[in-house]
């Protein structure tokens, strides 16, 4: 059989590690396919600034049409990111009869039905196993060898600059601008870190796993997200008192016929397998009732792991085409006509333990006045501490409240409630507990 003939559009810091992976391992890939995986065409804006990698300058076009009329081409590489032009250029792909395989997590959470709807009447298949972690196979194993199980909850610490953030801010006592300076010069944030930041690049990751773990597409919209920013040394200092450690975790947990899809900082115990997840890797944790509890982890950013990723799916297509099979696998893993719609869970219905922290005066009935507020909503006191002042002043004092488990809609009416009060200095911060990671 003839090399599969490959197209990239995106010639950024990932398009260059496929393509040196491609050079570098041509010898392995060819002796797993059976043929070569050749680059056609790499289609990009800019064209002559230095990637580090070598092509031969006749490869490079400005034009994407070069890469969608050339009929010798019957995968595209799209790496451009963002939803547009990735869209229109992905479904013009698919229009031209051309395998897809992107690392675009922002364009599937967003529009992926209607993407998987045009691979699927074309059929052509869509693969994006380096959209989740980087380098680590956790698609392609929810897909394939973990397809016999029914979910029941999948979380995940899948933005390695909001990780390496918090473990630095955890191990170091290290302020968030600065780590987020050095995440960004390692190549590890978005083009707009805002994206990890804000937990929003976390929350386009969950909805994919959402829509493979449970086969239905999930509404963006619908997704829960906050992200780290305000996130402080002191929450840190707390968490680790009381035996967690903070990390953005996505949650997408099934109960009773509804799909919880959130992303927060999230206080872990200690001694939890997540919690041990440090720097820029990250982790997913699956519990299918067949298999249990399985752990992914790896490297979640940068060049070559995500390479990795990408060149595996190519590989994979290139076998299926060798073999002559068209497409292999519905997009999701699941039969077209089996996606479901799953109803989301509100926010405010969503059940937690949680840490309070409040900024108040140190005179009497302080403490009264907090807890008789919680009390009055139902929320139950689990342990507290304050910090000491020699005597009582007019500095404000840190009072942390660990409560039982609580309905988050009690919670948020009665820190409205309680903010209101003249003795307390400064909005109060919450962070939610999850202790139960199955
Ligand atoms: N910006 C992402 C991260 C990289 O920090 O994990 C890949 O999605």
């Amino acid at each position: 059989m003839n090399d599969i003939q490959v197209g990239l559009i995106g010639f950024g810091n990932i398009g260059a590690g496929v393509v040196r992976l491609l050079q570098d391992n041509a010898d392995v890939i060819r002796s797993k396919v059976g043929t070569g995986i050749v680059l056609k065409r790499i289609a990009d804006l800019d064209i002559t600034s230095d990637r580090g990698v070598v092509v031969d300058p006749g490869l490079l076009t400005t034009s994407v049409d070069d890469i969608f009329n050339d009929p010798e081409i019957s995968v595209v590489i799209e790496l451009i990111g963002g939803y547009e032009p990735a869209k229109t250029f992905v479904l013009k792909a698919i229009e031209k009869g051309k395998h897809i395989v992107t690392a675009n997590k922002a364009l599937l959470a967003l529009h992926g039905s209607e993407i998987y709807a045009a691979a699927v009447r074309k059929g052509v298949e869509v693969q994006f196993e380096a959209s989740v972690g980087g380098g680590i196979p956790v698609l392609t194993a929810i897909k394939s060898n973990l397809a016999a199980n029914y979910f029941s909850s999948v979380f995940g610490i899948m933005n390695g600059t909001c990780n390496y953030i918090l473990t630095r801010m955890t191990q170091e006592g290290a302020a968030f601008s600065d780590v987020l300076k050095v995440a960004q010069e390692l190549g590890y944030a978005e083009p707009d870190p805002t994206f990890d930041v804000e937990g929003v690049d976390t929350a386009h990751k969950l909805a994919v796993l959402i829509s493979l773990c449970f086969g239905t597409n999930i509404d963006f919209s619908d997704i829960h997200t906050e992200g780290i920013t305000n996130i402080s040394g002191m929450d840190v200092k707390y968490a680790a008192e009381f035996g967690y450690r903070i990390k953005l975790l996505a949650i997408g947990k099934l109960v009773d016929g509804k799909i919880e899809a959130r992303v927060h900082p999230t206080m872990i115990p200690l001694d939890s397998p997540l919690a041990d997840i440090h720097g820029v890797f990250n982790a997913i944790r699956l519990t299918g009732d067949f298999v249990g509890p399985v752990m992914f982890s790896g490297r979640g950013a940068g060049q070559n792991p995500t390479a990795s990723a990408i060149v595996g799916d190519l590989i994979g297509l290139s076998r299926s085409m060798r073999v002559g099979a068209g497409r292999r696998m519905s997009p999701l893993g699941f039969m077209d006509e089996a996606i479901v719609t799953i109803p989301v869970k509100p926010m405010a219905d969503v059940f937690s333990k949680y840490m309070l922290r409040f900024s108040a005066l140190d005179k009497p009935g302080v403490l009264g006045g907090i807890a008789g507020a919680l009390g009055l909503y139902g929320i139950s006191i689990e342990s507290m501490v304050q910090t000491s002042h020699d005597v009582a002043d007019s500095t404000p004092v840190a009072i942390v409240i660990m409560t039982h488990e609580a309905r988050e809609g009690s919670i948020q009416e009665a820190l409205s409630e309680i903010d209101q009060l003249d003795i307390i200095c400064e909005k109060t911060s919450f962070i939610r507990i999850e202790e139960n990671l199955e």
